[in-house]
């Protein structure tokens, strides 16, 4: 692996811990605009200093978010589809020139495996990883659960797999029963996305749980924007992913961080 790839992975996931908190608020492309994410500049910017990577689209990237940051960018360069529409269909929206252009450290699409456009997803990101190997550019696979699609260690496992052996750099996917299964059966790190909403406390047990069994760490979204303390949220997520924290003293943390004010989309 060349330098500039191996400089860019170490930017998502870091070197001292081998964990990483991703901040996921790349909804928009296809939700439009979501709840809690309606102003994504204000949503974001108190939560940066606690997150290691934003994924997001370039739209907001360059709309929303300083250059000034260095915060690293795992950037959304896939879409096409809304959810009025069949969400597999999905093709690539971003170059890796541009990519290039916007100096990000990874590029995130979708993969539908299991869809009538599996093929489809999976050439595209085919295509990605070889411009990305070219470029020096990791591809961070987000394995997409269509309607019909259960959310099991069978099927993420299968998609997983599928995406490392194509030669995906970092798997995101869902945290499921039997999650370690699908850990060892991935070559490359995973991490999870946190779904919907959830309450607060069920969303650290997710988090405690999925890096437990394996995971790198956590790509998270509307459990940390979504929540009525988003800053307690991320800092405590960030406790149990970098420090292991135990899910008891995680759940105190976030107790007392939640009293204190905040500002996150106020
Ligand atoms: C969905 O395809 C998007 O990539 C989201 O970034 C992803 O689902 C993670 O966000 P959340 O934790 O809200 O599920």
């Amino acid at each position: 692996m060349d330098w500039g790839m191996k400089n860019r992975l170490s930017r998502i996931i870091r070197p001292e811990t081998g964990r990483t908190v991703m901040l996921a608020v790349d909804h928009g492309y296809f939700l439009g605009p979501t709840t809690g994410l309606q102003e994504p500049g204000k949503t974001i910017a108190p939560l940066i200093p606690y997150a290691d990577s934003l994924m997001l689209t370039r739209g907001v990237l360059r709309s929303c978010v300083t250059t000034a940051t260095d915060i690293p960018i795992v950037l959304r360069v896939s879409g096409g589809t809304s959810i009025l529409g069949n969400l597999a269909n999905e093709a690539t929206t971003v170059s890796m020139k541009d990519a290039l252009r916007l100096n990000v450290s990874g590029v995130a699409l979708s993969i539908f495996v299991g869809s009538d456009l599996e093929r489809q997803t999976l050439l595209a990101m085919a295509d990605l990883i070889n411009e990305g190997e070219d470029c020096g550019v990791p591809v961070l696979a987000v394995t997409a659960v269509g309607k019909d699609m259960a959310r099991d260690s069978r099927y993420l496992g299968l998609a997983c797999r599928i995406a490392a052996e194509l030669g995906a750099h970092v798997v995101k996917t869902y945290y499921c029963e039997d999650f370690e299964k699908v850990v060892k059966n991935c070559p490359v790190p995973i991490v999870i996305a946190g779904g919907k909403k959830i309450p607060e406390l069920d969303a650290l047990k997710l988090a405690f749980d999925a890096v437990s069994r394996g995971a790198v760490g956590v790509d998270m979204g509307r459990n940390i924007f979504q929540s009525e303390h988003p800053v307690a949220m991320i800092r405590t997520v960030r406790e149990i992913v970098h420090n292991n924290m135990p899910l008891d003293k995680a759940v105190d943390m976030y107790k007392t961080l939640s009293k204190e004010k905040e500002t996150a989309f106020a």
